[in-house]
């Protein structure tokens, strides 16, 4: 290096700069991952806690918002039974283990995550398809259980497959759908006519 060189155009000045970014955009990274969490975690922001599944839940046009947002509701015991907070835990992660086992992803997409070759599931609790809040748990677990015979035609002209899913998993996964359903996703998917409210 000359001792011409200006301190904008020194390898030295460089060096400190990258080691300063680098070290600013790790403090960042902390503090976003913390916001975030803060977030996402269960009961706090846009995730509910699991006994939500005690309660009627919809999706609604919120106004001010100008987006869809889930609508907690009355009391609706899941299978007819109020669970406690760790009760319903241990269920919804039931659900989520098998969701997982299964590899619903590879056709569905949750969350944002996974294929379209078969319906979302974000919602699929609140799908109108379920004929009638009355009728559905049972239509849920029949489906999930076996299919084919049981299917109610979610419009997509193609055909689930046997999972092998057993009457406590497919219990857990209709938990884990329901709860899915309360979680505030900044309006996605948009325009979705829920079983509660068929009419807009
Ligand atoms: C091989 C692809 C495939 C896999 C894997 C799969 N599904 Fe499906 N699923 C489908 C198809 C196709 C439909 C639509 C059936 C119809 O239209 O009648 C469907 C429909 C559904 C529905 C009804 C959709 C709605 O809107 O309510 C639910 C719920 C569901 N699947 C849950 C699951 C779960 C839970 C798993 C994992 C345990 C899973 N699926 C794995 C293909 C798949």
């Amino acid at each position: 290096m000359s001792e011409n060189t200006p301190a904008w155009a020194s390898s030295t000045t460089w060096k400190k700069v990258a080691i300063w970014v680098t070290g600013g955009s790790f403090v960042v990274l902390i503090l976003l991952t913390f916001d975030s969490l803060s977030k996402t975690n269960p009961g706090a922001g846009k995730v509910p806690t699991y006994s939500v599944i005690n309660q009627e839940i919809d999706y609604r046009m919120d106004e001010a918002k100008k987006h869809y947002m889930p609508v907690i509701g009355k009391d609706a015991p899941l299978f007819g039974k109020a669970l406690s907070e760790q009760d319903a835990e241990a269920l919804v992660a039931l659900g989520k283990k098998t969701v997982q086992a299964k590899n619903c992803i590879n056709c569905h997409t949750i969350l944002g995550n996974g294929a379209y070759y078969a319906p979302d599931l974000t919602r699929a609790w609140l799908d109108p398809n379920w004929r009638s809040p009355a009728e559905r748990e049972a239509l849920m677990l029949a489906f999930l259980k076996d299919p084919q015979p049981t299917a109610v035609t979610f419009g997509s002209g193609r055909r689930m497959p046997r999972l092998g899913i057993t009457d406590e998993e497919a219990h857990g996964v209709v938990a884990f759908l329901k709860w899915m359903s309360a979680i505030d996703t900044n309006g996605f998917p948009n325009n979705f006519k829920t079983i509660n409210h068929q009419e807009d």
